[in-house]
């Protein structure tokens, strides 16, 4: 039987330490982390997810504006507000909330933001840092995945690490991310060979795909560590990861529920970058 990371507990606990360091800070200096959030259209879980940035902001002691425009707004429209954004001394983080409509470059915009601004860890910038080890933001989700691993005190050096799906928001960088602490690393995507061959190799296992129980029982090498990614809406509208988690849970030494594992600690890391984009402001 598996041990359950809690990452709603975990998040809660650096959430904690974020909003007490915040309160430190504007004693200090005077200066209050402010976090805008852009969100272009109404797809309803996105909705949810700015909603959710918005109160975790709230908490922490930040100043945070959200921006919700709707569906038809212009390229050259959200252009002139990440321009008004990246000169506001009010603000140090800039977020705007993924899928974006298809008439809008996700490219362009993300490259407007002010690479210091970048808290999702986005721009060209910090995709190149994180590349080539000396990263300023790690994209969020990613960050509270390594800060689960590191909570089971596995040695990754040597590790084989296995990583299915290759998004640009989770795939690509979490699988740097384990590269940096010296895994052997494999990213699987729809094309791979042999899927359950390759991920029964794994001692650590992430699962970023967004298909609802794709890996199995079977898919899992006794005692790995299953970090599930997914946030699958089923028709009965309940929420189900990546993972089948009861046939995992038999196989897994740790496994992060869904919910409550991995999609707290991205808020948690969002308001950890908000807080270190404040910080790097006057150092
Ligand atoms: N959509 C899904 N995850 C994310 C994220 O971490 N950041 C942004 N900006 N959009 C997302």
């Amino acid at each position: 039987m598996s041990i359950i990371l809690d990452g709603a507990k975990i998040a809660g606990e650096i959430r904690q330490s974020v909003r007490d360091e915040a309160a430190d800070f504007k004693n200090k200096k005077g200066i209050v982390p402010g976090l805008a959030v852009v969100l272009v259209g109404e797809d309803p879980a996105s909705q949810v997810y700015v909603g959710r940035k918005a109160k975790a902001c709230a908490e922490a002691g930040f100043l945070s504006r959200e921006y919700r425009l709707p569906a038809a707004t212009l390229e050259g429209e959200l252009l002139r507000l990440i321009d008004d954004l990246n000169k506001d001394i009010l603000i140090h983080g800039i977020l705007v909330q993924l899928p974006l409509p298809a008439h809008i470059s996700t490219h362009k915009i993300i490259a407007a933001i002010d690479p210091m601004k970048d808290v999702d860890g986005f721009h060209p910038y910090n995709v190149g840092g994180l590349v080539s080890g000396s990263p300023v933001f790690i994209p969020c989700t990613p960050r509270g995945i390594m800060e689960l691993i590191s909570r089971t005190g596995i040695e990754l050096a040597g590790k084989e690490a296995v990583v299915v799906g290759r998004s640009n928001i989770v795939g690509k960088p979490i699988a740097l991310l384990l590269l940096e602490r010296h895994a052997t690393v494999t990213i699987c995507h729809s094309r791979t060979k042999n899927l359950p061959q390759v991920t029964a190799r794994a001692d650590v296992l992430v699962a970023a795909v967004g298909r609802p129980h794709m890996i199995t029982g079977g898919m899992v090498k006794k005692g790995a560590v299953v970090i599930d990614v997914g946030v699958n809406r089923l028709e009965s509208g309940k929420l189900a990861g990546d993972v089948a988690f009861e046939e995992v849970c038999a196989k897994a030494s740790y496994i992060t529920p869904v919910p409550g594992g991995v999609g707290p600690m991205t808020i948690a890391m969002l308001m950890r970058n908000t807080l270190d984009a404040a910080l790097q402001m006057v150092s």
